[in-house]
């Protein structure tokens, strides 16, 4: 078994890295069915007024076409909001590899039914469809974050974790290039792109069986050992494992001495109630910034702009996107969380207003419109250097184990509720305030900056204990940003330890 970095505790073995990568697809999947929508709108509105000529013998009004079609957008999330609501008792229930092949199932229904809508002249199966779609990315959002953090070693538990969004990002810009008019973006073809999800689920349904069950599920949930021991044997690719099975079972006894939190005493507790607040404004600040009003409609943003090759810039935010996340991923253990999370909301409110200006004024005047292309790149880039990944991770290292499961999934639903608010109304939005509609965004960039700035506590080099005693000592008084101390914990780990994996 090959192995990477020689020192023990960092090792990466080819094994790890299979499973790691089979977990990752289904990032890829949420950022594909995130990016696929974009491109084929024109085709798909037609193709419902078609089906509204089939059927009734006229087309659907303005209006209701413009509904149907936010609806088949915005619906994705409310299906997110489910899944990602459900994923702690599945988990618990199936274990995490089960869960992932079954969540496959879902994968293959909606996309199914995406694919033979234009077939069964319905769109309503493209709306139905978008909606299990939705619940499968729920679940991804949950499952593949808790896999690969639960088999890789602690000491590159952080680098592996943001390879999450990098799959995300990875699987938004294969969405944009394949929804080229010259590839499947087409009047014909646009089903394929939708069903094309169920190539990469039958692939991780393969690969899926060559992988173990996480040990830590089977250890601290199943008591396990002998099993646990077999799987780490495995990943670790060396015969003793003891380190790991011994701070798995402190992990256990510290799961079984800390009470479990329900989710009202995460806002009844003082302790919980500042963290948790923090928690959901923070990925209310990566939804409501507007980045999906980009991903989900940035091809009729530019075309708004007058920009000629709409689709060609709407690539170029992909591979910005793409870019930036890896700069941030270089960057987070460097400047901290909350400075990069300032600098991100401070540029995308910027680059918002800039947005503004190339919109309102771009028809008339078409040099412009590159003035359009170079505001949403910097939104898109600033937006990945901060409100991109960090409230992802975030959460996880503002709570302990206790009450973790708990914020976990109030803010993944939170996420997932704030990116359905974006995708149904922004349509609406931009008919009533025209191009002054990123003006919207704007002020609520302000605001997420302002309480960042002044409610935001540092984590990075500060352990878990630390950060919690920050709110414990400070619980009732407002928090002011605290010091930054040497030591970065990880979450889940019981000791303090150096997240760069240099
Ligand atoms: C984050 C967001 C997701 C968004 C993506 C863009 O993962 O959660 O909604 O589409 O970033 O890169």
């Amino acid at each position: 078994m090959s192995t990477f970095w020689h020192d023990p505790k960092k090792k990466i073995t080819a094994y790890l890295l299979y499973c790691v990568s089979t977990a990752v697809i289904g990032s890829l999947q949420f950022g594909y069915n995130t990016g696929v929508i974009n491109a084929p709108e024109q085709k798909l509105k037609r193709f419902f007024q078609n089906v509204s000529v089939e059927r009734y013998g006229e087309p659907f009004s303005t209006g209701t076409n413009t509904m149907l079609w936010s609806l088949s957008v915005a619906i994705f999330s409310v299906g997110g909001m489910i899944g990602s609501f459900s994923v702690g008792a599945m988990v618990n229930k199936f274990g995490r590899r089960k869960s992932m092949l079954i969540n496959n199932v879902l994968a293959l229904i909606g996309g199914g039914l995406m694919g033979l809508s234009s077939l069964s002249w319905s769109f309503e199966m493209v709306i139905i469809g978008r909606l299990i779609i939705g619940v499968f990315c729920g679940l991804c959002t949950g499952l593949t974050p808790m896999y690969v953090g639960e088999i890789t070693p602690t000491a590159i538990r952080g680098a592996f974790g943001t390879l999450h969004q990098l799959g995300v990002v990875i699987g938004i810009l294969v969405a944009q290039i394949f929804g080229l008019e010259s590839l499947l973006g087409s009047d014909t073809l646009w089903p394929l792109l939708l069903a094309l999800t169920i190539l990469p689920a039958v692939l991780q349904t393969i690969m899926l069986p060559f992988c173990p069950e996480s040990p830590r599920y089977l250890l601290i949930v199943l008591n396990q050992e002998e099993e646990a021991r077999k799987a780490l044997v495995r990943l670790r690719g060396c015969e003793d494992v003891n380190d790991d099975i011994q701070e798995m079972r402190e992990e256990g006894m510290k799961m079984a001495m800390e009470k479990k939190v329900t989710i009202p005493e995460l806002f009844r507790s003082p302790k919980y109630r500042q963290p948790i607040i923090i928690a959901i404004v923070l990925q209310l600040s990566q939804q409501l910034s507007g980045i999906n009003a980009v991903f989900y409609y940035s091809t009729g943003i530019f075309n708004n702009a007058g920009v000629t090759q709409p689709i060609y810039a709407t690539i170029g935010a992909g591979v910005v996107n793409t870019v930036f996340t890896v700069v941030s991923l270089f960057l987070v253990e460097r400047a901290g969380r909350r400075t990069l999370h300032l600098i991100g909301l401070a540029g995308m409110a910027i680059c918002a207003l800039v947005m503004t200006i190339s919109l309102s004024l771009g028809k008339a005047n078409p040099s412009l419109s590159y003035l359009a292309i170079v505001a949403v790149f910097g939104f898109v880039a600033s937006f990945e250097m901060g409100p991109g990944p960090i409230p992802w991770f975030i959460v996880a290292e503002l709570f302990s184990q206790g009450p973790r499961p708990a914020a976990m999934a109030i803010s993944g639903f939170s996420n997932w509720a704030a990116n359905f608010l974006v995708g149904i109304s922004f349509l609406k939005l931009v008919e009533l305030c025209g191009s002054y509609v990123f003006i919207i965004f704007t002020v609520l960039l302000i605001f997420f900056f302002i309480f960042t700035f002044l409610r935001v506590p540092e984590t990075k080099g500060r352990t878990f204990d630390d950060i919690a005693q920050g709110f414990t000592t400070s619980a009732g008084k407002p928090t002011s940003p605290l010091p930054e101390a040497v030591v970065v914990g990880l979450p889940d780990s019981k000791e303090p330890v150096p997240l760069s994996p240099t």
